[in-house]
C-alpha cells in the first residue's frame, strides 16, 4: 500500500491531527538493535528512539516477555515474587533515599503519582516547573506544560521559572556562578509568590537534564542548590527521569550527571524497552504518605509481565555495560560534532550527556537566532539519507540525537558522514 493511501486511512480512523514525523512519513515494519527497515526494505539507523533503550527487539527482552506472557499475567492484587524482586532491584539502582516504588504504565501517570506523593508528603499544593517543560498529557500533569514564566501566575498551583541555560542566558550575570544565582532567584521568587498567594508549597518538578527544554548546559550547581532551596521551604524535589534515566546519560540516572539527589523520581519510556512500564519512586515515608492518602490502583501496572520485562532490561543494561557504551560513544559523537561545528557555523552549539546530543541550529551564529524551519529541513534531509533524528527544544530548533544505547562507534561514523553531506548542502548554498 502506498504511504499516501495509508496516511489517508490513518487520518480517517485516528484523526487528522495525529502526530507524524517527516514531510514524507516512513512506514517502519521491522527493527533490530539500532536499525529499522521500512516496507520497501530500506534500512534506517535509528538515532531518535530512547524507548527501545537496549535496542529494538532485543532477544533477551523478547524471551522474557514471551516466557512471562505464556505463564501468567494478572493485575497487581495478588502476591507475586517477580514483582517484588524487580521493585527491590529498581530502587537499589537509585541513591539510598529512594526505597519504594509505585508502578504505572506511562510517564504521565508516573508524574501524576509523583505530584500526589509530593502533595501527600508535604500537605502543600504549589509546584514549580520550568517554562518549557513537558511532563505528560493528563489534565493535572498537563498544567506543567509550557507555563509562560512571564505571565501573571497569581493564585495558580503551578508557577514556572525560565529554564536554566548558558546559551541564551538571563541577562546580567558576569560569571557562571552569578548566572546560577539569577536562576535560583527565580526559584525563590516562585516560592515567595506561593506564600504571598496563600498556596502552600509542595515542591519542584524538573527533568534532570532538561531534555524537552532543549538539553541545555545548566549553570553550575543549579540543580543541587535549587533542591536545597525547595527543601528549606518545606517542599520536595522531584526528578523526572522519563527521558534521562536508565543509562541514557552515561550514568544510571540523569541526576547523577547534574549533581543532585531527588526526593522523588519518576521513570518511564526506556524502562520496559517498549512495553508500557513506568513508575514513581521515593523514600518509604513518602510512599507510605501517598498510600495513606490515595487508594491508588492501576489495572495494567505492577503486573508480572511488566516485572519480567523490566528485570530483563536491567539485566541487559548491566550485562552489556550500556552506561559505559553511552559514555564512550556519546563523547566520541560530541567531539566529532564539535569539530564539524568549527567548520559549519549554522551548528550554533553542541551539547549533551552520554548518548543524548543536542545541536542548536541557528540562522545567525553571532546573534544565536534559532532556525526551527532549518532544523526541520536538516531532519528531513537526514531521513532521506537513512538516519532518523528529530528537532525539539523550547524553540524547536535543537537537533535531537538520542539513539538506542547499543549505538556503536561505527554507527556514529556512518551518521557523521551523512550529516557532513547535509551540512555541505546548507553551507554550500550560502
Ligand atoms: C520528560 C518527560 N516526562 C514525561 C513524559 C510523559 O511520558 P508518557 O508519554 O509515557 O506519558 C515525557 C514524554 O515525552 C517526557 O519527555
Amino acid at each position: 500500500m502506498s504511504a499516501s493511501t495509508l496516511k489517508a486511512r490513518r487520518d480517517a480512523v485516528l484523526g487528522a491531527g495525529t502526530p507524524l514525523f517527516y514531510d514524507e512519513p516512513v512506514t517502519i515494519v521491522r527493527g533490530r538493535g539500532v536499525e529499522l527497515w521500512d516496507d520497501a526494505g530500506r534500512r534506517y539507523v535509528d538515532m531518535y528512539n530512547n524507548v527501545p533503550c537496549v535496542g529494538h527487539a532485543h532477544p533477551r527482552v523478547v524471551a522474557a516477555m514471551q516466557a512471562q506472557a505464556g505463564t501468567l499475567n494478572v493485575h497487581s492484587r495478588y502476591l507475586h515474587e517477580g514483582i517484588v524482586d524487580y521493585a527491590e532491584r529498581l530502587v537499589a539502582k537509585h541513591h539510598d533515599g529512594i526505597e519504594a516504588v509505585v508502578f504505572t504504565c506511562t510517564g504521565t501517570e508516573a508524574n501524576e503519582v509523583a505530584l500526589m506523593m509530593a502533595r501527600a508528603a508535604t500537605g502543600g499544593r504549589g509546584i514549580i516547573c520550568t517554562d518549557a517543560a513537558y511532563h505528560g498529557n493528563s489534565a493535572e500533569v498537563g498544567k506543567l506544560t509550557r507555563v509562560d514564566a512571564g505571565r501573571n501566575q497569581s493564585g495558580a498551583e503551578v508557577r514556572s521559572i525560565p529554564f536554566p541555560q548558558r546559551y541564551r542566558p538571563l541577562p546580567g550575570a558576569s560569571s557562571d556562578a552569578a548566572l546560577t544565582g539569577l536562576y535560583l532567584d527565580r526559584v525563590q521568587a516562585a516560592i515567595d509568590a506561593f506564600a504571598a498567594d496563600g498556596v502552600p508549597f509542595a515542591g519542584m518538578l524538573v527533568c534532570s537534564i532538561l531534555a524537552n527544554e532543549g538539553l541545555p548546559d545548566i549553570p553550575v550547581d543549579f540543580m543541587p542548590r535549587a533542591a536545597e532551596m525547595v527543601r528549606a521551604a518545606g517542599g520536595v524535589f522531584i526528578a523526572d527521569e522519563v527521558q534521562s534515566g536508565f543509562c541514557r546519560t552515561g550514568t544510571w540516572w540523569g541526576y547523577h550527571r547534574t549533581g543532585f539527589a531527588p526526593d522523588i523520581v519518576s521513570m518511564g519510556k526506556p524502562m520496559g524497552n517498549g512495553l508500557p512500564l513506568a513508575g514513581a519512586a521515593a523514600s518509604r515515608a513518602i510512599v507510605d504518605a501517598f498510600r495513606r492518602d490515595h487508594r491508588y490502583f492501576n489495572t495494567f501496572a505492577s503486573s508480572p509481565l511488566q516485572a519480567a520485562v523490566g528485570a530483563a532490561v536491567l539485566d541487559v543494561l548491566d550485562d552489556e555495560a550500556l552506561a559505559d557504551n553511552a559514555e564512550r560513544v556519546g563523547a566520541l559523537l560530541r567531539d566529532r560534532l564539535r569539530a564539524l561545528q568549527a567548520r559549519y557555523p549554522r551548528m550554533g552549539d553542541v551539547r549533551g550527556h552520554g548518548l543524548f546530543c543536542g545541536v542548536e541550529w541557528v540562522s545567525d551564529p553571532d546573534a544565536r537566532t534559532p532556525d526551527r524551519d532549518g532544523a526541520a529541513w536538516v531532519v528531513n534531509r537526514l531521513k532521506e539519507r537513512g538516519f532518523l533524528i528529530s528537532n525539539a527544544g523550547a524553540l524547536g530548533n535543537v537537533l535531537k540525537i538520542r539513539p538506542p544505547l547499543v549505538f556503536e562507534a561505527s554507527h556514529a561514523e556512518e551518521f557523521l558522514g551523512a550529516f557532513e553531506a547535509v551540512l555541505e548542502e546548507v553551507h554550500g548554498a550560502g
